[in-house]
């Protein structure tokens, strides 16, 4: 377990959303509580590698620090470049890139064992169709046997149909997608899609 510095503020994701509103997808970081599902659906206490797609202002990333385990490997993929520069200064042990997820290489070295948790928070039902493919089809085959990829969904947003894609993409890519119950202390209600891969 690793000590954690303060969160970063909701004005500077606000800000950014006003800038980015396409890609930042959100009005607000993620809630603590969405972040405590969110790691115990991955069960990323026992990750050993570990990729978070979008950590934003770093409300997954936060508890991500807080129960990996000491000898895991965290590589992070954000788009804005704010929220990098961010992001360096909050969590400087680890890694981030400023990169779009869809064209990260992840055939280096570095990741060769593959990720044994994914957790995305991109906003997919903001997404294209064509976007949603090409980061799934980009990240999903660096998930090892038996790895868990994780994503949250507003409640009721997962109906549009941008929603509904994303669900019978994911279930087409990794079978058995199970979700959570719905976690209401968030802004807006959110729950969590859990896609493993077989071992
Ligand atoms: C809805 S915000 C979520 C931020 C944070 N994970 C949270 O839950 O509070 C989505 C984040 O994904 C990033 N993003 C959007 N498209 C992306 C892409 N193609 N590749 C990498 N990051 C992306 C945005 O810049 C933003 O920081």
């Amino acid at each position: 377990m690793r000590s954690i510095r303060p969160p970063m503020s909701a004005p500077a994701f606000l800000r950014e959303f006003v800038r980015n509103w396409k890609t930042v997808g959100a009005v607000a970081p993620s809630s603590p509580a969405l972040a405590e599902m969110m790691m115990e659906a991955s069960r990323c206490a026992e990750a050993r590698h570990i990729l978070e797609l979008g950590p934003g202002t770093g409300a997954f990333t936060q508890a991500i620090a807080r129960v990996m385990p000491d000898q895991a490997k965290y590589v992070g993929l954000e788009l804005n470049e704010a929220f990098v520069h961010r992001l360096h200064e909050e969590f400087p042990g680890m890694r981030f890139e400023c990169c779009c997820a869809q064209k990260f290489d992840l055939t280096q070295p570095d990741f060769s064992e593959g990720f044994d948790v994914i957790i995305s928070g991109l906003p997919w039902t903001a997404f294209p169709e064509s976007l949603q493919k090409a980061i799934l089809g980009n990240v999903l085959p660096h998930l090892a046997p038996g790895g868990c990829f994780v994503t949250f969904a507003y409640f009721g947003f997962h109906l549009l149909p941008a929603g509904q894609h994303f669900r019978e993409l994911l279930g087409s890519l990794l079978p058995n997608v199970t979700t959570t119950e719905v976690v209401w202390a968030n802004l807006p209600p959110a729950f969590v899609y859990v896609a493993r891969r077989e071992a």
